[in-house]
């Protein structure tokens, strides 16, 4: 995946605001890659470009070899709130994304009870949505994300509403999914320890208009740990580094 000399804007002349600047980076396949930075500087606007919710204006972005489409087969994209539909059960707002890619429906039944089971939720697989409290609706989410076995991952503020216990057992949980599936990630969070726990790569954007401030590696060992890190210094340098520029962002 590449985006190169990307410019976004919000409607035209004096109102206008201009999200991103020129931004650009690439990623492997199978990369893992934070994006932080202060409210209001494009990491959404970042994302629906990739995912082709929102048209290209300026610059270039290559999907897997091809442009950014709505509904691209490589791509699954996890929203801050969970969007389950009310009517559905678990199970069957898990196997939702896998019925839009065609997968057969014992096998959907099958991965659908299978990742509920890895999340955690295997006995409320025939519940409602409104029967579990925000966070298992969350990892509802996550389970049915991760079972259409995407090959990118666009994740904006998942775990951003959760109480701190069930935040970091759902960022363990996702860990261990991206480990088995390998998939391209990209999650947006204003958590920079949740940046750091999960990515193999910072990247600190600017306050509008969005720009790519800095790169940075993530050189920590997997699989990790977050009580580890915990009492990691390296964790605590990095964590410093990317904190101080940050600081100056989120208090322009
Ligand atoms: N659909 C839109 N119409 C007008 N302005 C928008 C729209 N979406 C986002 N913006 C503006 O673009 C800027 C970047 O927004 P966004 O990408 O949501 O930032 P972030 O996710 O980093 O908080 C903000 O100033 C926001 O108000
Ligand atoms: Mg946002």
């Amino acid at each position: 995946m590449s985006v190169d000399q990307v410019s976004h804007r919000f409607g035209s002349g004096p109102g206008s605001v201009t999200a991103l600047d020129n931004v650009g980076f690439s990623l492997q396949s199978g990369d893992f890659v934070a994006i932080v930075g202060a409210s209001g500087c494009g990491k959404t606007t970042m994302l629906n470009l990739l995912a082709g919710l929102e048209p290209l204006q300026e610059g270039a972005i290559s999907i897997s070899g091809g442009a950014p489409s709505s509904g691209h087969p490589d791509i699954a994209y996890l929203f801050a709130r969970d969007s389950l539909l009310p009517w559905r059960t678990v199970a069957g707002n898990v196997e939702l994304g896998m019925e839009l890619r065609g997968v057969a429906k014992a096998e959907r039944r099958r991965r659908a009870l299978d990742y509920l089971d890895r999340v955690g939720l295997g006995d409320y697989a025939g519940s409602y949505p409104a029967q579990l409290s925000h966070g298992m609706r969350q990892r509802v989410a996550l389970a049915r994300t991760i079972a259409q076995q995407p090959k990118i991952i666009l994740l904006d503020e998942p775990f951003s509403a959760l109480d701190a216990q069930t935040k970091i057992l759902l960022q363990g949980v996702f860990m261990d999914l991206w480990e088995d599936i390998k998939a391209t990630v990209i999650l947006i969070t204003h958590d920079l320890g949740e940046a750091i726990t999960l990515a193999d790569r910072v990247l600190l954007f600017s306050s509008r208009p969005g720009r790519l401030r800095q790169d940075f590696e993530v050189p920590l060992q997997r699989p990790r740990n977050p009580l580890d890190l915990q009492s990691d210094p390296e964790y605590h340098e990095l964590y410093d580094s990317i904190w101080n520029l940050l600081r100056e962002e989120v208090t322009q």
